[in-house]
């Protein structure tokens, strides 16, 4: 083992410069205090990417994106391919399990205060990875082209379409035209397969670049505390000690992944019928299901504005100021400013919890 170890490293030296690599393993640590647990949350969105991509590409082995074929497609690979079950249900709740991964981890750099100088870019990238991860989310529950599926879309594009100012021209070009059809299941796969994942390299790479530039940021109450000498400042090299850690969770992570896939493999439902009503209780899934809530709810006018249309509105001016959290709140240290944008994280979460617990009255 060592001595592969050793092989691998002199041949990374001699392609990319002497001792940067193992400088770049050695060098790099990682804070140890009351909240390190939370730095396990990005690399844990990783690992399930991962899994994504890979269930993702064997997926791509039977799948057919047209309306006369998708259905059939996937109910031939669950019930006719050997495993074709396992990996379909592994793909959809690794793809739920991401999502509330990346929303721990972008909720505990937010209470963390990660986002503050240097690492506003760090933060910007992540939110543009936010984005893009709930795009694989909303493109991808389309395309088994079954009744929930065909219905939430047809809400979820109509709510794209009453964006401000852009509205009309987002539901065409999501919808390929005025209907969902068959031309908005080519584009769902296209942005789905091609797009997306074209994005998310991109982005992952400049958030992993700054991430290891700048190193981990310790969170202001910690530092406070250094400061003041009531704890001491402790710290773990990533490399082999946090990665090692880091793996053990990958580990177990794909024992729950197995685990859920097994027992409640994901359901396939039945074959959209576009000329059928829609069936009663449609919604989204369940993280944009806050959004849904809050439009229900809205009276059909809000001042002089459509209901609807000022919803949206909110939602884009909150997303607005919290992708430019890190230019509104320039404070170093702890204090009030601290507490105030903590406070406004806690009641996002609170507004995001009671508003999807509601749909279920
Ligand atoms: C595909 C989605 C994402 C992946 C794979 C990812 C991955 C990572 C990894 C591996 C780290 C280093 C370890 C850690 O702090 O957990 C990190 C750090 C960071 N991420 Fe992400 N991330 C993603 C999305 C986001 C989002 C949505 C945000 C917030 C808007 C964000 C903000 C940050 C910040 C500020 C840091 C630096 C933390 C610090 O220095 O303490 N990331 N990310």
């Amino acid at each position: 083992m060592a001595t592969v170890y050793r092989q691998v490293m002199s041949w990374l030296d001699e392609r990319f410069g002497a001792g940067s690599i193992e400088d770049f393993l050695r060098h790099k640590t990682i804070p140890l205090h009351r909240h390190t647990v939370w730095y396990y949350f990005g690399g844990m969105t990783l690992f399930l990417f991962v899994v994504q991509v890979l269930t993702g590409i064997l997926l791509l082995l039977y799948y057919r994106p047209t309306p006369n074929d998708a259905f059939e497609s996937v109910q031939y690979m669950v019930t006719q391919v050997r495993f074709g079950w396992l990996i379909r249900s592994v793909h959809s709740w690794s793809a739920n399990l991401m999502i509330f991964t990346v929303f721990v981890h972008m909720f505990s750099a937010y209470f963390l205060k990660a986002y503050r100088k240097p690492r506003e870019l760090t933060w910007v990238t992540g939110m543009l990875l936010l984005i893009v991860v709930l795009g694989f989310g909303f493109t991808g529950y389309l395309l088994p082209w079954n009744t929930l599926a065909y219905f939430a879309t047809k809400v979820g594009t109509q709510m794209a379409g009453s964006v401000p100012l852009i509205g009309k021209w987002l539901l065409i070009y999501l919808r390929g035209g005025e209907e969902v059809t068959g031309a908005t299941l080519t584009r769902f796969f296209g942005f789905h397969v091609a797009v997306l994942p074209g994005l998310t390299t991109v982005l992952l790479a400049m958030h992993l670049l700054l991430v290891q530039q700048l190193g981990m940021s310790v969170p202001p109450g910690v530092e406070r505390s250094i400061a003041a000498g009531r704890e001491p400042a402790r710290s773990m090299p990533f490399f082999p000690n946090f990665l090692l850690r880091d793996i053990m969770g990958w580990y177990a992570a794909l024992g729950v992944l197995g685990a859920l896939a097994a027992i409640f493999p994901w359901e396939l439902g039945t074959k959209a019928d576009p000329f059928a009503a829609a069936p009663a209780g449609i919604r989204p899934e369940w993280y944009f299901l806050f959004m849904f809530q809050t439009l229900k709810l809205l009276p059909p006018k809000v001042l002089f504005l459509d209901g609807e249309f000022a919803g949206i509105l909110g939602f884009a001016l909150a997303g607005a100021v919290w992708i430019a959290v890190p230019f509104i709140d320039r404070k170093v240290g702890f204090g009030r400013v601290t507490r105030f944008f903590t406070g406004l994280g806690i009641f996002a979460i609170g507004y995001m919890v009671v508003m999807s617990a509601l749909v279920f009255r």
